[in-house]
């Protein structure tokens, strides 16, 4: 990989990122917006011929009424809102961000030697390829017999993100393993858009140009992935930010974390779309044992043991040598670490005072997870993790 100034792969991952962000919002905002519109048409008044349902909202000091044709109109109106580059961008910007952060970096936060010690090229085909397979597989799940029934067509996508996971894990850093997750499910949600949605739409729109009557299968198919993709969202969102946690990115067991996550976004989509369509709470109260138990699995599964701590009495000085010898490459004033220019978030250990203004930082990261030493570049043992444990419990 050739290498960046590291000021300017800040500026563009600052910028990226937050490109990310507002494509993402917009994404998921009108993505679940239109889900929510679907389950709230009625059908109680007469319409007027092809309209499926109306709604009435109020929003913004007014009163809308909205119709869905289905599958279209006999003309086609002159003005048409499309949606589709929110969907576009979320993933332009997020493979964007994926290389500034991952395949720039990648012997930083991409590989992790103890898992395989990859040559970042190889690690950035693993990813390009693994994120490519991903779709293809889900497409063709789709398309196949199996697309008919809804249910097996979920368990066999679970079963396909799981497996996602669990490689994931096996090649990447845990953080990179996490994030690659999110792209894998984020990839699907956004060809979802590109390949099968609004080339649908298109044919609907060119069949009512040429004065035919659009095949309704193509809005039915659109339609389902549509419904694919809010179910998918707030999985992804969980694994986007995954990479703030290292209870969550440190877990050996990465893929059965992503199962309980998705499964419990998956249930809170559902809630939080029916709720806000009106359902009968009645209806959607079995909801919240399974999300509620689907946390708790996470968070027992994520408890750290208190096994990987020394039992021998470690002193200041002894800690002190250890963080020096590992840590200070890189947080310190001057860093010495070959792309790291400045102390990351800031952080530096320069005396036993500055150690113990972060010892909790210093145990989620690098006693109770190996988050710390960023690809542990400084080879830190497992050996020191447990006596700076011992010297952290010695504070308390
Ligand atoms: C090779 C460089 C490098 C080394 C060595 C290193 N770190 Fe870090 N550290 C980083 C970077 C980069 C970040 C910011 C990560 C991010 O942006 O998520 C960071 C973040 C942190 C954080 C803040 C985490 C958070 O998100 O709140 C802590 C605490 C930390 N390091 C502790 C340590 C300790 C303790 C060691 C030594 C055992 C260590 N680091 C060694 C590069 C390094």
């Amino acid at each position: 990989m050739p290498t960046l100034d590291p000021f300017l792969l800040e500026w563009l991952n600052i910028l990226t990122r937050w490109g990310h962000l507002i494509a993402g919002i917009s994404w998921i905002g009108t993505s679940f917006y239109f889900v929510a519109l679907d389950l709230s048409l009625r059908a109680d008044a007469p319409l007027p011929p092809g309209v499926k349902g109306e709604a009435w909202e109020v929003h913004g000091g007014g009163f809308y009424h909205v119709q869905k044709y289905l599958s279209a109109p006999a003309n086609l109106p002159p003005h048409l809102i499309w949606f589709k580059w929110e969907a576009y961008l979320t993933w332009i910007t997020g493979f964007l961000l994926i290389i500034v952060q991952y395949y720039a970096q990648a012997e930083s936060y991409l590989i992790d030697p103890a898992i395989l010690p990859l040559l970042p090229w190889q690690a950035v085909a693993i990813s390009v390829a693994s994120l490519a397979a991903g779709w293809l597989v889900y497409d063709l799940l789709c398309r196949s017999p199996i697309g008919r029934h809804t249910g097996v067509l979920a368990l066999c996508v679970f079963a396909l993100i799981l497996a996602a996971a669990y490689g994931f894990s096996h090649v990447f850093s845990g953080r990179g393993a996490f994030i690659h997750t999110g792209a894998f499910i984020g990839t699907m949600m956004a060809a979802n858009v590109f390949a099968v949605i609004i080339p649908n739409q298109r044919k609907i729109t060119g069949s009512l140009l040429r004065g035919e009557t659009p095949d309704p299968k193509y809005g039915v198919i659109g339609k389902q992935r549509s419904t694919h993709n809010t179910y998918l969202t707030l999985p992804v969102l969980f694994m986007m930010t995954s990479n703030h946690y290292a209870i969550i990115t440190g877990h050996p067991q990465a893929w059965a974390l992503v199962g309980l996550i998705v499964l419990g976004g998956a249930v809170a989509r559902h809630a939080l779309l029916r709720h806000e369509v009106g359902d009968d709470m009645h209806d959607i109260a079995w909801t919240v044992p399974v999300i509620g138990l689907a946390l708790a699995g996470a968070m027992m599964m994520t408890e750290p043991a208190k096994s990987n701590i020394s039992a021998a009495k470690v002193g200041d000085d002894e800690a002190f040598a250890i963080v020096q010898n590992r840590c200070t490459a890189c947080h310190s004033a001057t860093p010495t670490d070959a792309t790291i220019k400045q102390a990351p978030k800031g952080i530096m250990f320069a005396s036993v005072e500055d150690m113990k203004r972060y010892a909790a930082q210093i145990e989620t990261q690098a006693v109770r997870n190996h988050a710390m030493p960023l690809g542990n570049k400084t080879g830190m043992t497992d050996d020191e993790r447990a006596k700076l444990g011992a010297w952290i419990a010695s504070l308390k």
